[in-house]
């Protein structure tokens, strides 16, 4: 029953949408019908500005990491917190609170991480930064990021991490399709601030 609850908990963190909140509230913008459409920190930054990014970036991981530390705060420690942790990263992309659309669980999933073992979120992070400096797409980075991980969690024998990373790479890849159809094309959008085209 515990399991169940910590469970709609997470879910119902993780889909909370930042982005077409604090769009609505703060810039009387809805970030669905501009940019990429996404809901996301990336579009967050591109449409509304730093702050408003800054502001989705570090709810998002939050919202991750609150659903995920839920059995240490309720005293559950033998729940792997990367299990509930999976369900906010699905609430992020099949939001109730947005007709069952949503983003694309990057800054969630990296919450949850967080929440699990603060140095495979450092560890994450720093795939997602590099392949950031070096191509100047976040929707690549994120692609590299969450799949690097999941290559790091088999490596380490930790079955539990690499199955749920499993399922996040593959509900990342699968809401990327179109960025990288993009990537192929060469139309995807750059991040202004890379080095990709100075290296
Ligand atoms: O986390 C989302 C990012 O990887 C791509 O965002 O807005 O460029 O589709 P966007």
């Amino acid at each position: 029953m515990k399991i169940a609850i910590m469970i709609i908990i997470a879910y119902l963190l993780g889909s909370i949408p930042s982005g077409v909140w604090i769009g609505k509230l703060f810039f009387h913008e809805d970030i669905r019908l501009k940019g990429s459409g996404n809901i996301g920190t990336t579009n967050t930054f591109r449409v509304l500005g730093k702050k408003a990014g800054i502001a989705v970036l570090l709810i998002d991981i939050l919202k991750g990491t609150l659903a995920a530390s839920q059995p240490y705060l309720f005293g559950m420690s033998h729940v792997n917190p990367l299990v509930i942790g999976l369900f906010a990263s699905l609430g992020h992309t099949c939001s109730i609170f947005d007709h069952f659309h949503g983003g694309k669980a990057v800054a969630t999933s990296a919450g949850i991480l967080l929440a699990y073992n603060p140095l495979l979120f450092l560890m994450a992070s720093t795939f997602f930064v590099s392949t950031l400096l070096l191509t100047s797409m976040a929707s690549a980075a994120s692609i590299i990021g969450i799949t690097l991980t999941t290559i790091v969690a088999l490596f380490l024998q930790d079955w539990i991490l690499a199955i749920i990373a499993g399922i996040l790479s593959i509900v990342v890849i699968w809401r990327h399709r179109s960025n990288i159809s993009r990537i192929f094309n060469g139309t995807e959008s750059m991040v202004s601030f890379g080095l990709g085209n100075y290296l």
